[in-house]
């Protein structure tokens, strides 16, 4: 099967969903629960929920257009609104746009119509109405990075090509210009809550972001490169062995302390992206670790044993973001060793397409541990006066700590703590097999054609796989581990390498 467009990807997806029914392999480490709304309601008095949780691999939010629903990935790491389907009495702008993303691209007419979102309402809001495939019907990705990166709005100029939070910014000015964003985890055995996503207000319980220290936003230069993103602290990653990791950024002029990493806040990708000695920092010293590279097109990832729990802490402007054990590793895509024993997959993933903008994409498995805050700022295309430069406000939202060491215990261990039995490998013998590989952007290359397909998720946009993942996940109570060895699920063949064709304009 061809795999150009998310048609032939969902589709493909189906049928390995189909294939996962077969077997029911929900094993002691990732217990489902169902859990009622009243332990939703105990911890988040106040929240709603405006996201779905597709398995913690891509939040959805649902807009309409014209009243007509669309289920849309939410994705601070582009800037357009597609959607799979038609929009009935929508206008034609007789203009077409294609959007690239890490995964996949969306092509075709761009309309106006009616937008619902959030409680706002815009008139003519222009979007692409995809002829791909890559979209489903119903559904779509609402991009909700800088304008300067939609190319709707570069076909179709300001203001008529503004993207939706542009527009809804402008059209009242007395709205707040920002985003909150808010991801929550599906196997978190005591919080269950799927997300939120607000414009102008704040998620009541967590006003306190406002609070928090102002990160500025790293503007690029070029053209359509601009990301919501910062700068780490210098070395501001601590490793599970409670030792700061040595990072060094690649990105020319990041700062003056080189050893502050230049990341991008990405709600559209999965797996983190990291630098490759990060990475290695992180898993290389767990027992049985291996670097590997999962069929399936996830790329080179460490894999551990699902029982091992690490811990890790992300630092910005002096405030600890500690992760959440079950962040650290995924047992979400039931992966298994050479005798059958699931393994987990580590989230934070050696950088498969390293950037001259960035050197690292926080991503979903980071964004769980932190309620964000986008001030858009001057970032706001056609704002006549001067507002103020953009900044990003992040709460650590991963603070109870006793509590996450718990819901690992239960959800990995079955309710057995012998967590403290368990050591790192010493430094000195750690072993380091992406080194010699993916130091480089060799590496990168190498693999590149083969790469996050199904799961890196998108510096652009749309990990369309993973939603039927997730929706497997969230739905399946069945599945199976599939060995390294074996074929690739059916669909999820693909003959050509899929960014033959769309890699020399991916939009970063
Ligand atoms: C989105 O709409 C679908 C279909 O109406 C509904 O099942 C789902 O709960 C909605 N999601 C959210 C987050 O409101
Ligand atoms: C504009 O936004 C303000 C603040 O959110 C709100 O009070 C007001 O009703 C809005 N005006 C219109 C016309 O929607
Ligand atoms: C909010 O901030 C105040 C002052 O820093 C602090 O006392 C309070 O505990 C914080 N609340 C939350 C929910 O973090
Ligand atoms: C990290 O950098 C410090 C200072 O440059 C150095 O002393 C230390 O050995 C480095 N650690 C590792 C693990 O490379
Ligand atoms: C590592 O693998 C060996 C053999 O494959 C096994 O006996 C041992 O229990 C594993 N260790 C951990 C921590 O999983
Ligand atoms: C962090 O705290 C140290 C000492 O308290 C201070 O020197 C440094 O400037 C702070 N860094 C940031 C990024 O705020
Ligand atoms: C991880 O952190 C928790 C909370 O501080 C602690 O109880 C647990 O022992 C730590 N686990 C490891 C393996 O370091
Ligand atoms: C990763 O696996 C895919 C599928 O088996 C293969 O085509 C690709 O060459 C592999 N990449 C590396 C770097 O080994």
């Amino acid at each position: 099967m061809k795999l150009l467009g998310a048609s032939s990807l969902l589709f493909g997806t189906a049928l390995l969903l189909n294939d996962l029914t077969a077997v029911n392999a929900l094993k002691l480490f990732h217990r489902r629960k169902d859990f009622s709304d009243e332990a939703v309601l105990r911890r988040r008095a106040t929240m709603s929920s405006d996201l779905d949780n597709h398995g913690d691999s891509q939040y959805y939010t649902n807009i309409t257009l014209n009243g007509q629903s669309f289920s849309v990935l939410i994705d601070t790491g582009s800037s357009d609104l597609a959607v799979g389907s038609d929009v009935p009495g929508a206008s034609s702008s007789g203009k077409t746009a294609s959007v690239d993303y890490a995964i996949g691209e969306v092509k075709g007419p761009i309309e106006l119509a009616t937008l619902e979102f959030e409680g706002f309402s815009v008139q003519n809001q222009a979007f692409i109405r995809d002829t791909t495939g890559d979209q489903k019907t119903g559904e779509g990705i609402i991009g909700l990075g800088p304008s300067s990166s939609s190319v709707v709005q570069d076909t179709l100029g300001a203001s008529t090509g503004n993207p939706p939070l542009d527009r809804i910014f402008l059209q009242n000015t007395s709205t707040p210009n920002y985003l909150s964003v808010y991801l929550g985890r599906s196997n978190d055995p005591t919080d269950p809550f799927p997300g939120d996503l607000t414009i102008g207000s704040l998620i009541s319980g967590y006003e306190n972001v406002t609070s928090q220290p102002k990160l500025s936003v790293t503007v690029v230069k070029s053209t359509n490169s601009q990301h919501w993103g910062s700068l780490l602290d210098a070395n501001g990653i601590i490793g599970p062995d409670g030792v700061a990791i040595n990072t060094t950024s690649k990105v020319a002029g990041t700062s003056k302390n080189t050893n502050q990493l230049r990341v991008i806040f990405d709600t559209g990708f999965t797996f983190p992206q990291v630098p490759t000695a990060v990475a290695d920092a992180i898993y290389s010293r767990v027992p049985n670790a291996t670097f590997k590279n999962i069929t399936g097109n996830i790329g080179g990832v460490w894999t551990i044993p699902c029982t091992v729990e690490l811990n890790v802490t992300f630092k910005f402007a002096n405030v600890s973001f500690p992760i959440h054990p079950l962040d650290t590793s995924l047992s979400q895509f039931n992966e298994v060793d050479e005798l059958g024993n699931p393994i987990c997959l580590g989230a934070f993933q050696p950088i498969q397409q390293p950037s001259s903008t960035y050197d690292a994409i926080l991503g979903m498995a980071f964004l769980r541990n932190a309620y964000m805050l986008i001030n858009f700022g001057d970032f706001v295309n056609g704002l006549t006066d001067k507002v103020a430069d953009p900044y990003i406000q992040l709460l650590p939202t991963t603070t109870d700590l006793a509590e996450a060491h718990n819901d690992f215990v239960t959800e990995r261990l079955d309710g057995i703590d012998d967590t403290g039995s368990f050591h790192l490998l010493p430094a000195s013998v750690q072993s380091d097999p992406t080194e010699t590989q993916s130091g480089s952007e060799t590496f990168a290359d190498k693999i590149h054609p083969y790469i996050p397909y199904i799961i890196a998720g998108s510096v652009a946009a749309g990990v369309i796989l993973l939603v039927a993942i997730g929706f497997c996940i969230r739905s399946g109570r069945k599945r199976r581990y599939q060995r390294l060895h074996e074929p690739a699920p059916v669909g999820l063949h693909h003959q050509e390498p899929p960014f033959s064709q769309y890699q020399p304009s991916r939009r970063y």
